[in-house]
């Protein structure tokens, strides 16, 4: 009888023993798991918690907003893309409701924030490289030193980055003389887009310093929206050109 009570309180001990080690094993494996967005996966804007950590890979779910387009990844074909006219400047449409909030938030904070160019198909781009290369023709330069030079400032057809619709360059009426001029990172607009700008998906694209990875010398009016990355490639003080390289591209 004795014998047949200790059996039984063996028996429950074991279980007990059995039951605990599932839960944990469940708990970990729950751990392991990545956490489910809170918006069931919708793209959101929210930046994620700061942290000093590298970057991790980000979830591809924005492709659209990922294209590289520069001087070694040029398109030879407009793309068709809706755009939507903001101030008067085309613009992806998918991008438009990032921009009219930046456009707000800027406004909310007493900054007149303008736009001077946003889409751009490759025949305009044309006339806008072949202008930059008179204005060095202008001054002194053959054909070939003119075109190397004006390309620093001004992409070849195919190879600017407003073919896509999803680069905007910013302006400012307070102080026209400093709009397209390294003096436009000294401005109230430059300084907001700066500050600012990467909590609505867009990043400054060719910063100083940077022409030798870029291309391009400094143009703090130039930005590209790339969507919930933003902050990420911010942080992690890579151009978009070397972000791609390493999280996007696909080669
Ligand atoms: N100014 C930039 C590089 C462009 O023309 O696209
Ligand atoms: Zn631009």
């Amino acid at each position: 009888m004795r014998f047949e009570f200790l059996k039984n309180r063996l028996f429950l001990l074991m279980m007990c023993l059995v039951a605990t080690a599932g839960l944990i094993v469940s708990v970990v494996q729950n751990k392991s798991r990545p956490a489910e967005s809170a918006s069931g996966g919708e793209e959101s804007l929210t930046p994620p918690p700061k942290s000093s950590s590298p970057p991790t890979p980000p979830v591809d779910n924005q492709d659209w907003a990922h294209i590289l387009i520069n001087k070694k990844h040029p398109i030879t074909h407009d793309f068709s893309i809706e755009t939507v006219p903001i101030d008067d400047v085309p613009v992806d449409i998918r991008v438009a409701p990032y921009l009219n909030s930046l456009i707000n938030e800027a406004k909310s904070q007493g900054i007149n924030l303008g736009i001077c160019s946003g889409y751009r198909n490759i025949q305009y781009q044309k006339k806008l490289y072949e202008k930059e290369i008179e204005k060095f023709m202008n001054q002194g330069l053959n054909r070939e030193e003119a075109e190397a030079e004006a390309a620093r400032h001004v992409a070849r057809p195919g190879e600017s980055e407003h073919h896509s619709g999803l680069a905007i360059d910013f302006y400012t009426y307070d102080e026209p003389e400093k709009n397209l001029t390294s003096d436009f990172l000294n401005t109230k607009q430059g300084r907001f887009l700066d500050k600012n700008a990467y909590k609505k998906g867009f990043l400054q694209r060719y910063p100083l310093g940077k022409e030798d990875v870029t291309g391009y010398t400094d143009e703090s009016w130039h930005y590209r929206f790339v969507g919930d990355d933003a902050e990420k490639i911010k942080n992690s003080g890579l151009t978009f050109d070397e972000y791609w390289e390493k999280y996007y591209s696909r080669d």
